[in-house]
């Protein structure tokens, strides 16, 4: 297991506002180190960063090797006072936590009106995409589209908030993606939140990464099949989340990375 890693997943990462949890960042890990050994190269891009929890975590496994490109509004707090707005309190948490934003490689606006190479001019093709941006059909539409014509060969896209129902239209778009592109795509891993698709010929390759990958064994690996694909669900039974969040809650975060291991 990565020790580093995960203390920079169970304590560092949590210190920033936003949403992806534990098992996503460890899902997110298995997958970049995979392609690293396996020399799969390409820019990291996220649609939908927030205040950078995903976004740093992809700073950190990439390690300066691999440029990571940041699309966000940045407007959710715009404050007529001093106090500081999502941009500045995004750089800040770069700063804290050794990871200084590259300014050069943040796209601030909306996301559904940029074109691909507004994207490779700055990273070249993308090895994984995550896109948490906009929540309704057309947002998904054209960020699953946005990410397609960037992608790598071998790249991934993560799509954020599958299946939750307080975001439906996020599920169609999704389906309506893999529908449209079932001679292309297929996807390979679902956890509560995320679904994780590739290019059929590398179907294979990463579903055996996450299977093998030593960060997910806490995980019940499930065979589900979607869309014609066979994936794998990684479950995350009730038990162990109250657990974590019983640990976290009650001041013992710097052990709560042993309910996953
Ligand atoms: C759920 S948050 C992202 C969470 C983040 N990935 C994390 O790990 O904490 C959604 C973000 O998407 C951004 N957003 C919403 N619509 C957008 C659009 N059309 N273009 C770009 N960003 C957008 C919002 O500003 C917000 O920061």
């Amino acid at each position: 297991m990565n020790s580093n890693f995960r203390k920079f997943i169970f304590q560092d990462l949590q210190t920033v506002e936003g949403y992806i949890d534990p098992p996503d960042a460890l899902v997110f890990l298995s997958l970049l180190q995979a392609q690293q050994e396996n020399g799969l190269a390409g820019g990291v891009a996220e649609i939908g960063v927030f205040y950078g929890r995903s976004y740093f975590l992809f700073k950190k496994v990439c390690n300066g090797q691999d440029k990571v490109l940041a699309i966000d509004l940045f407007d959710m707090d715009d404050k007529p006072d001093d106090a500081p707005d999502q941009y500045e309190s995004f750089l800040e948490n770069g700063r804290r936590l050794g990871l200084p934003v590259d300014e050069e490689l943040i796209i601030k606006g909306d996301s559904t009106r940029l074109l691909p190479n507004a994207i490779t001019d700055k990273i070249g093709r993308t090895r994984f995409f995550s896109i948490d941006g906009g929540h309704m059909l057309h947002h998904v539409i054209s960020d699953g589209a946005l990410a397609t014509d960037t992608l790598a060969d071998h790249g991934i896209i993560a799509f954020d908030d599958t299946f939750n129902p307080a975001w439906p239209e996020v599920t169609v778009g999704v389906s309506d993606f893999l529908r449209e592109r079932k001679d292309t795509f297929a996807t390979f891993c679902m956890t509560k939140y995320k679904t994780y698709v590739c290019r059929r010929e590398f179907h294979d390759f990463y579903y055996r990464a996450i299977a093998e990958a030593p960060d997910l064994m806490a995980f019940d690996h499930v065979e589900t099949e979607f869309l014609g694909s066979k994936v794998a669900r990684l479950h995350n039974p009730i038990s162990r989340r109250m657990v974590y969040e019983l640990m976290v809650r009650s001041g013992m975060r710097a052990f709560s990375e042993r309910v996953y291991r």
